[in-house]
């Protein structure tokens, strides 16, 4: 099958704007059939995420060429051997890293941490360790995440996928892919916050302000939202934020403990990537403090950590991948409460475009100008 898709051939390198360097190539690719317990989706939206703009930037590195895209919506066109559970016609979001059911940590319900999963993704092919695109030369590319949402159409395996209600909209369920299953996983399952108690979050993009829309649908007392952009603090404030503060500025923290709380917020989260971000985070909390850190910064980032608040503080500090979430459970709860009102989502998205207008689009995400932009398909 012959379709359009966004291709990535050099990891890092590309000057800005990319409007002009296209580190995103549109061309037509080759995908092949099917093979056991695949399937092939037609996407039918797809959400442009900071982790994609990590493997253009070189910030995270990936085997190239690879079909970039992680965060989709679509419909089920065609089946391979042996798959139980979909049929075509089906509408699914994919989970951006697939689980194999049978590792240690599936069986102990911690599909977030599968191992046959992360080596597939790592290595760019699907989970049973295929590829199946290929480009007319018959140069084979890879898969991002076991997704390549950037494309008119893709392979994936079941267990990259979600079924979901034909009731919602494409460009909305494709969010819950990434951006919203990890900002609300990391408030309800990684942090476990309670009603009652105080978030900071840090990190304003679309995983952080989903962060906050979880914890104002969790029954957070306080919600304080914490950016380097003011105009991401603006939209934090009409997305629920009791409290906005510049973790920037000089006396941001004073600010954070004396003035906005009374000496530090019960736990925090951390979407921006940056060490002083996740600083500002840990430092923001009070005694018996949790810190979730979920974003993905260089790998060659270090933290400095004076231990001694670990203990005699019994403070923590938790890692969040995946928004520590079950994504066949988390993604149909998760869209109950959108369906309901309780997790208004859509306002993320900021922008919709064509496939063909994608670098612009990691032009405004690198610039901080837009939230969740999505491609969407016809
Ligand atoms: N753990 C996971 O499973 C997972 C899933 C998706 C995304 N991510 C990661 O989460 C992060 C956020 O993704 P996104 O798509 O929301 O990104 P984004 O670019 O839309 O948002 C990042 C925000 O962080 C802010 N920021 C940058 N430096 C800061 C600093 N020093 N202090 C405070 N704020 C700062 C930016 O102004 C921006 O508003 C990325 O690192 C991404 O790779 C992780
Ligand atoms: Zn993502
Ligand atoms: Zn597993």
């Amino acid at each position: 099958m012959r379709v359009k898709a966004a291709v990535l051939h050099q990891s890092g390198g590309h000057k800005r704007p990319y409007k002009d360097s296209k580190p995103l190539q549109i061309e037509e690719i080759i995908l092949e059939k099917p093979g056991k317990e695949e399937v092939i989706v037609q996407i039918k939206a797809a959400g442009l995420c900071h982790s994609d703009l990590s493997v253009i930037d070189g910030n995270r590195i990936r085997p190239m060429p690879m079909v970039l895209g992680h965060e989709a919506s679509g419909i089920i066109v065609e089946l391979g051997e042996d798959v139980k559970g979909f049929e075509v016609g089906d509408h699914v979001v994919f989970a951006f890293l697939p689980s194999c059911g049978h590792c240690d940590y599936c069986m102990s319900g911690r599909p977030a941490l599968c191992d046959t999963g992360a080596k597939a993704n790592n290595e760019g092919m699907l989970l049973n360790g295929d590829r199946k695109i290929k480009n007319e030369n018959g140069e084979e590319y890879f898969h991002h995440l076991g997704v390549s949402g950037f494309a008119e159409y893709t392979v994936a395996s079941v267990y990259s996928l979600v079924k979901i209600e034909k009731e919602y909209p494409f460009e909305v369920a494709a969010l819950f892919g990434c951006a919203v299953m990890t900002g609300m996983g990391a408030v309800v399952h990684t942090a476990k916050l309670t009603a009652g108690e105080s978030l900071l979050v840090v990190g304003l993009g679309g995983v952080g302000l989903s962060a906050v829309l979880g914890a104002k649908a969790a029954g957070a007392s306080q919600i304080i939202a914490a950016d380097v952009s003011d105009s991401k603090l603006v939209v934090a404030k009409e997305f629920g934020a009791t409290d906005i503060i510049n973790s920037g500025e000089e006396c941001a923290m004073d600010k954070l403990k004396q003035r906005i709380t009374r000496g530090g917020v019960d736990k925090s989260v951390e979407f921006a990537g940056a060490m002083a971000a996740l600083d500002f985070a840990f430092n923001a909390t009070k005694k018996g403090g949790v810190t979730v850190t979920g974003a993905l910064p260089h790998p060659d980032a270090r933290l400095s950590l004076n231990p001694l608040t670990l203990v005699g503080q019994e403070k923590s500090l938790k890692g969040c991948y995946l928004g520590s979430c079950v994504p066949a459970i988390d993604i149909p709860n998760f869209l109950a409460l959108y369906r309901n009102g309780n997790l208004p989502v859509d306002k993320l998205i900021t922008h919709r475009l064509k496939l063909e207008d994608i670098n612009e689009g990691f032009d405004r995400l690198a610039s901080g100008e837009a939230i969740r932009q999505v491609i969407v398909f016809d």
